[in-house]
């Protein structure tokens, strides 16, 4: 079966292209668009512009990348929630009309367990604890008792979310991951800052005030060290909890900041510490992708679930355990 999935949550438009051939998972095509604010944070109707203007070009350039012919695609999936209304909205809208022009059935997909789900596909991992670390999301989700559960989240904002905000303080363009990567390799010295875990719980804001109060004070790759190694760790913390608590010997790594070398040698030698496994798909399926939607709209359908146009509403706020899990 061969699915087209859109992914549009928040700032990117992804297209993916996915064959599932028993159970392997083929990515036929994987493309995306980032939206970029010039300054300030994401502005979702510009975003949303962002999404429907690149969506058209997007589709012509994934389908000429493959060779299938468009009646070659049976089924239609797109990011339901949680993530950004206007960008939800376009994407669903996209998905709705090629639904109804293909005439092959159409899947909401929920964005947290489509990362769980096409890393599972692709690492090989069979029951992993998922620690999903995006720009809006920070998470640590497992199966269990039948449905997908978030044991463990950020109370406030998501960790991108904070390097972003840091980054942006320092003049560095979005999103700033990447670039306090960099700069951390070259700390020498670790600034105190605020460690704040509760529970399987993490908070960052306050993190981020702290380490903002710091800039003039401190070396500006000291303090992209030290942020780092404290979010990082609380994030070993958590993810060690919640491996503890399931009895799970697995950890899966998605979302756009596990593309973070230094966060995936912690969360590795945590998880070999306890004797566990660690996985990590490559980048392209950490971050935001139309693959991951088309694989688990795939699972979905398969598993018989069926949505009607009407059922296809987006949801800002679709929590990770409110999906029923038939294929598993
Ligand atoms: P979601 O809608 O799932 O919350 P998102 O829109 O934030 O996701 P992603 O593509 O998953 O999109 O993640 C983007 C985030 O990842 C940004 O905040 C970016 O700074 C961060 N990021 C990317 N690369 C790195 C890196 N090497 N180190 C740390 N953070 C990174
Ligand atoms: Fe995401």
């Amino acid at each position: 079966m061969i699915a087209l999935g859109i992914e549009g949550t928040a700032h990117t438009i992804g297209i993916g292209i996915v064959e599932k051939e028993g159970e392997r998972c083929n990515v036929l095509v994987n493309k995306s668009k980032m939206y970029r604010p010039e300054k300030g944070g994401i502005h979702p109707r510009e975003a949303a512009n962002h999404h429907a203007q690149s969506f058209p070009l997007l589709l012509q350039e994934s389908l000429k990348e493959t060779s299938i012919e468009r009646d070659d695609i049976h089924l239609i999936a797109f990011s339901m929630g949680p993530g950004l209304g206007p960008c939800l909205r376009t994407a669903a809208t996209a998905a709705r009309a090629l639904a109804l022009m293909l005439d092959v059935p159409i899947i909401g997909v929920n964005h947290c367990i489509a990362h769980l789900e096409i890393g599972r596909a692709l690492t090989g991992c069979r029951d992993p604890v998922l620690l999903y670390v995006s720009g809006g999301n920070t998470q640590v989700i497992a199966f269990m008792e039948g449905k997908y559960r978030v044991f463990g989240e950020t109370l406030d904002i998501g960790l991108g979310n904070c390097l972003d905000k840091f980054g942006r303080e320092l003049g560095m363009p979005f999103p700033a991951g990447p670039k306090i990567e960099e700069m951390a390799r070259n700390g020498k010295k670790y600034v105190e800052l605020p460690y704040s875990v509760k529970g399987m719980d993490v908070s960052f804001s306050g993190i981020l005030t702290a380490c903002i109060n710091q800039i003039g004070k401190e070396r500006e790759e000291d303090l992209c060290y030290s942020l780092q190694e404290t979010t990082f760790s609380m994030l070993a913390e958590v993810t060690e909890r919640a491996m503890a608590h399931t009895e799970k010997e697995e950890v899966l790594l998605g979302g756009g900041v596990a593309c973070n070398r230094r966060l995936q040698e912690m969360i590795k030698t945590m998880a070999e510490e306890r004797g566990g496994k660690f996985f990590v798909p490559p980048n392209e399926f950490l971050v935001d992708n139309g693959a991951m939607i088309a694989w688990t709209g795939i699972l979905m359908h398969e598993s018989g679930l069926k949505m009607s146009i009407e059922e296809t509403k987006v949801r800002q706020n679709y929590r990770t355990d409110e999906v029923e899990i038939k294929w598993r």
